[in-house]
Order: structure tokens, then sequence, then C-alpha cells
């Protein structure tokens, strides 16, 4: 279950969502589209092309629907080579010529969304969570402490999913703040007025 916070400038924590339907309307108002997707249909182990197979017609229907042309599936784990070099990559404030879209099937991490003059969003995605972060959107991204994701990825045009970085400096502002495994599962229905 995702996790929403709204931060302030100084990264304290004025907001937080956890229940689906204000996790979604949180992030329509930043124009993000967020969905929860059943998991039982594969194990979170099985091989890639295991995993693409059994989520086949939400991959062809947005293929259809978005012009998202391939569809894979990425793993990290703490013993991925060059991890912290790829984390380097993201963890600054970026945009991408194409929308960045995951489907997570295990393991967590946090967006950071900076939409315009609001409040910067954080994020936390965890096993089932479906997210559509639009092209140009303001954004980066980190793990969480135990350093592990696997998330299945759709691409319009595998060229150009690059970091275009912004430079503002804005990223340097926020902690990856997770929450703890005691919240996993947690729900909660505080309502927002972003
Ligand atoms: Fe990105």
């Amino acid at each position: 279950m995702a996790r929403v916070r709204v931060l302030d400038k100084n990264a304290s924590e004025t907001t937080a969502l956890t229940a689906v339907k204000e996790v979604r309307t949180a992030l329509a108002r930043v124009g993000v589209d967020y969905e929860r997707w059943d998991l039982s249909r594969v194990s979170e182990t099985a091989p890639s092309e295991d995993v693409l197979a059994a989520y086949q017609d939400e991959i062809d229907c947005m293929k259809q629907l978005g012009g998202y042309t391939t569809a894979d599936v990425i793993d990290v784990t703490p013993d991925t080579p060059g991890l912290d070099a790829m984390l380097a990559r993201f963890d600054k404030e970026h945009t991408h010529s194409e929308d960045e879209v995951r489907f997570i099937l295990c393991g967590r991490g946090i967006f950071f969304l900076h939409v315009g003059d609001h409040p910067v969003v954080s994020v936390e995605v965890t096993a089932g969570d479906w997210i559509r972060i639009p092209r140009g959107t303001r954004h980066w991204f980190t793990l969480c402490s135990e350093r592990q994701i696997r998330a299945i990825r759709w691409f319009q045009q595998t060229s150009g999913w690059t970091p275009e970085y912004t430079g503002s400096g804005v990223d340097q502002g926020y902690e990856p703040l997770c929450f703890g495994p005691a919240f996993l599962g947690q729900r909660a229905t505080v309502s927002i007025d972003l």
C-alpha cells in the first residue's frame, strides 16, 4: 500500500495518507495516476518472463492506451552491482521525456513529486502499487532502507527514459523517510486539502 506524505519546505511531514482512495485523490491532484493491482497471480520471486506473462493483459492494455511499446521487470537488491551509482542517477530532481510507470512486485521505495508551486509530495510505494508519473514531472526516487525493489516498467521509447536534471537542489532538503515495517499493512483514512 502506498503512503503519501505532503512535506513543507523544511521537509517536515504535514499530512500522511495510506488509504487507497485518499492516495489516489492526492496524487491525481498533482497529475499522477495510482492504482492497486492484484499480486496473487504470480510469486514475487517468479522469473521475469512469468511475471510479464501474468500481467500480459495489463501490459497490452497500456500499450494500446498509452503508447507504451515495451515492458520489462527490474530487480534491485542490496547485492546489485553498482547499486549506489544507480541510485545516485535518480535521487536528484529530474524529469523524463516519457512517462515513468511502475508496478511494484516487492520491496519499496519513495518517489518525491515536485509539481508547480505545490509542496513536495512523497509517495512510498510497496508491493501491489501501480503508479504513472507523466513525462515532464519533476521528481526524484530512492529506495527504503532494505534497498530492494522489484517492479514491472513500461517504456514509450526506451531511448528516452533518461533523467534530465533540473539542478534545482530541491531534493537536498528531503530525507527518504520510509515508514517502518510495523506500518506495513496499516491503513488510515486521513483526508487532505492540497
Ligand atoms: Fe525518474
